[in-house]
């Protein structure tokens, strides 16, 4: 039996969403814009999804904008959203921590001629929200932030930056991508204008998420051809795929609570044990403000990937924040963001936990890792 420690990459389609994509694949397969009873059943079940994920999130189900997956919802955001938005004001604040899929938007649009403000982010890996109010002028357009970061888990604290934004009116978005399921996102209570999120994060089906919207917003598509979405995305919906996106909220709602004890505990376990049996090791983030799932860690002088490869062929499911472009190890942008330098970076292994992870499963990898480590340091000193 593999051991899967890779939850932040993506998760396991839960058994509950995959019966409900199942029925709906065999069983409801009209076209949503069709008026006849096949494309009713599609529809209610298209806009029963809807409901389901505004009541995780706590928004309104109108606001709720199917995509197909985060990467869209951001790149919506990022061009047609914010230009409906930004009216003559061409400035933008971000992070020099963000997800690619805005991180990449936001260089095009620096290409056009809009300035980009990337804040940066402490060695723990924290936005200071004083550096935020002090960065926002009057040609800003949009706040557009990473919620929780995906290789190190680090949450920065949403409620007060997207406040500080709020209160000098400016609009606010926060990438929740990795945020659902592992702690409260409560659109009542934060200030935010625009959310994007992913459904395979969350024991959903890949290829699906959705930008909410707050408020009335209307905007041009970012893919032309169709009335779908109240003209705010063209083309047929993704049926099952949005079924089983609203199956995955509606368990993320009802076991949040329960999941988030159980997952923290056995990321501190992994934690504990590593610390107390390898030496030369540090956890990367600040340690009271990460995903309960997360754990980040630097052992020193090891070469990262060749451990990640030891880790899988042990059966051990395991990533490293660095990116293979090209056939190179690149440093991972986040944690060279938090001041580690090429090689720490390098030496960094995120493990995440989730759904289906018990106590024996940690248990072996902290009785193989040890070794692993050892060796591989001594291949690094050869
Ligand atoms: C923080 C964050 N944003 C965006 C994405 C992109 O999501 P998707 O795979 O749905 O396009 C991911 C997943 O890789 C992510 O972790």
């Amino acid at each position: 039996m593999r051991i899967y420690l890779d939850h932040n990459a993506t998760t396991p389609v839960r058994e509950e969403v995959a019966d409900a994509m199942q029925a709906a694949l065999r069983g409801c397969f009209g076209n949503p814009s069709s008026v006849h009873a096949e494309g009713a059943e599609a529809r209610a079940a298209v806009e029963r999804a809807r409901e389901r994920v505004a009541g995780l999130l706590g928004c309104e189900a109108r606001e709720v904008l199917f995509t197909a997956g985060a990467t869209e919802a951001n790149n919506t955001l990022l061009a047609p959203l914010l230009r409906a938005w930004a009216g003559e004001r061409r400035h933008l604040v971000s992070s020099n921590a963000e997800h690619p899929s805005v991180e990449e938007p936001l260089a095009a649009l620096e290409r056009e001629g809009w300035r980009v403000t990337r804040l940066p982010v402490s060695q723990d890996g924290l936005l200071d929200p004083e550096q935020l109010a002090a960065a926002i002028g009057p040609e800003t357009a949009l706040v557009t932030l990473l919620w929780a970061n995906n290789e190190t888990g680090v949450v920065q604290p949403m409620q007060r930056l997207a406040g500080l934004a709020r209160e000098r009116g400016v609009r606010v978005h926060a990438d929740a991508t990795q945020c659902l399921g592992k702690l409260p996102v409560d659109l009542a209570a934060v200030p935010l204008d625009a959310l994007s999120l992913s459904a395979h994060k969350l024991g959903g089906p890949k290829g699906v998420g959705a930008l909410v919207v707050r408020g009335e917003a209307s905007f041009e598509a970012l893919l032309r051809g169709g009335p779908q979405e109240r003209r705010r995305r063209g083309g047929t919906e993704n049926v099952p795929g949005i079924i089983g996106l609203g199956a995955a909220a509606a368990l993320a709602a009802r076991e949040l609570g329960e999941k988030r004890r159980e997952y923290a505990r056995l990321r501190d376990r992994l934690w504990d044990g590593i610390a107390a049996k390898i030496p030369r090791v540090r956890r990367n983030g600040a340690p009271g403000s990460l995903l309960c799932n997360t754990l980040n860690v630097e052992f020193e002088a090891v070469a990262g990937e060749l451990l990640l490869q030891a880790l899988d062929l042990d059966g051990i499911a395991v990533s490293t924040g660095a990116a293979c472009a090209s056939g190179r190890v690149e440093p991972s942008h986040v944690l060279l963001s938090m001041g580690r330098s090429a090689a720490q970076s390098r030496a960094s292994l995120r493990f995440s936990v989730g759904h289906g992870v018990d106590d024996a499963q940690i248990e072996r990898v902290l009785a193989l890792l040890p070794d692993l480590v050892a060796r591989a340091r001594e291949a690094g000193a050869a």
